[in-house]
């Protein structure tokens, strides 16, 4: 695996053949395969579920799969997800009436876990789960749609979870998702992110590597 994750939101690839994308995603050099799953509850569309990530482990994807659950409630289907094959699951704590007992649900069901933090949910939900988790994500959009642009603020809030990362001393990744480019993936690297979800910056190109390389190059160019 590299130290940094690039990971492909499959929302923006050409759902007909998703297995195919899937593949050639990876292929591309991706690490992770982000699984955006909505509810047109919790947020204002509406998508994929444990079938489908069932149906690309079938196919052949050996990829973690990275399922980013925008719904609520979140317990009852986090079961459903571990057995189609889910790697990481994270979900959003407002969704959740008892978020510690959440992250200890799908952490006995196999799998890691994470917090995610859409762009004005304070970060006080951290204070007394940390211990519990895999990985933070923090929203540089409002969830629900791929295209949005880059909340700038976004940028200091990832410099804030970081330092809490770092004085914790535990092992646990930053994701961001939304709006992340070519351009831009550099200042995201340098404010502590170590995962990258891109969704339309990638499946908008004819051509996935050349994008997943100049994400790369930019990376390397972190200070
Ligand atoms: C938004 C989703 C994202 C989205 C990102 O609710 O969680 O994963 O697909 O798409 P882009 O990279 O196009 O902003
Ligand atoms: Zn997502």
């Amino acid at each position: 695996m590299n130290e940094n994750w690039i990971a492909p939101s499959i929302l923006s690839a050409n759902f007909a053949k998703l297995g195919e994308e899937v593949d050639n995603v990876l292929k591309a050099g991706a690490d992770v395969v982000h699984f955006d799953v909505m509810d047109n509850h919790f947020v204002p569309n509406l998508t994929i579920g444990p079938l489908v990530c069932e149906a690309l482990k079938k196919h052949g994807v050996t990829a973690p799969i990275d399922v980013h659950l925008m719904i609520e409630p979140v317990d009852r289907i986090i079961p459903d997800f571990a057995k189609a094959g889910a790697d990481i699951i994270t979900f959003h704590p407002e969704a959740s009436v008892h978020i510690d007992r959440t992250l200890q649900l799908i952490k006995d069901n196999g799998c890691k876990a994470g917090l995610v933090f859409n762009p004005g949910t304070p970060l006080h939900y951290l204070d007394y789960v940390m211990d519990k988790l895999d990985m933070i994500l923090l929203m540089s959009v409002n969830p629900g749609f791929g295209g949005q642009s880059f909340i700038p603020s976004s940028l200091d809030k990832l410099r804030q979870v970081r330092t809490r990362i770092d004085d914790s001393g535990l092992n646990i990744r930053l994701e961001i998702d939304g709006g992340v480019k070519t351009d831009n993936i550099r200042a995201i690297k340098e404010a502590g992110a170590d995962t990258f979800v891109a969704g339309s910056a990638i499946f908008s190109q004819p051509d996935y590597k050349k994008v997943i390389d100049e994400m790369r190059a930019e990376l390397a160019k972190a200070g």
